[in-house]
């Protein structure tokens, strides 16, 4: 009788689990950038694409939560002006300063990660928030995904994987701003080997 009980109760512990497996979305996004001053035709088609549109679209076919990494200062809104802090930030020269949050990463099983691609890398936010939830995050599994203007996100992938050992990586997406009419599929396809 008794293992009978402790059966069901594994099985019940198994269903539960498998039926409230929890995923979010985690995004960093300049979405309000004016891009205008490097590319008009990108600025034209900006508000449809960027990580924020793509992020929304994985947390809605995943049914996850959508987790925004906001920043305690605001990026100028001019493209070379926010080149300018970002790289003042990688020489050290400026802070990165991201909100102390309150995400709590220990329910999630699977983290969707996405950001913008940065002079060949990423914003530096990426890094201090997996910093900040290095705890949460050991063995759970992170899927990358990125937009960009064409430059791929290998770089700041094997960055990401080399600092964080204790994550399992799933497969990576770059998206660009020339398959931006396709990011959907694109999505779909990423999500596919991700499951
Ligand atoms: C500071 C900065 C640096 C960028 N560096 C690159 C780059 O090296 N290569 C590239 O293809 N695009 C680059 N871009 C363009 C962004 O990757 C692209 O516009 C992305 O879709 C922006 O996403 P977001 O609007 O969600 O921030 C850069 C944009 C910014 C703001």
């Amino acid at each position: 009788m008794k293992k009978y009980v402790v059966l069901s109760l594994v099985l019940i512990e198994l269903f539960f689990s498998s039926v409230y497996a929890k995923s979010c979305v985690v995004f960093f996004s300049l979405d309000t950038l004016d891009l205008g001053a490097v590319d008009a035709s990108t600025a034209a088609t900006r508000p449809d694409f960027n990580t924020h549109t793509v992020a929304q679209y994985v947390a809605e076919k995943t049914k996850s939560d959508l987790l925004r990494i906001e920043t305690m200062e605001t990026y100028p809104n001019k493209i070379n002006a926010a080149i300018n802090v970002f790289q003042e930030q990688l020489s050290g020269a400026r802070a990165v300063s991201i909100k102390a949050d309150k995400d709590n990463l220990d329910s999630y099983d699977q983290i969707y990660l996405g950001y913008p691609v940065w002079l060949n890398g990423m914003p530096n936010e990426i890094v201090a928030y997996l910093k900040m939830h290095e705890k949460e995050l050991a063995g759970k599994r992170i899927s990358i995904f990125s937009t960009t203007g064409g430059s791929p996100n290998s770089q700041s992938v094997t960055e990401i994987k080399n600092q964080f050992q204790q994550i399992v990586f799933g497969s990576a997406v770059s998206i660009s701003m020339m398959q931006k009419d396709n990011y959907k599929t694109l999505i779909d396809e990423w999500l596919g080997k991700n499951s």
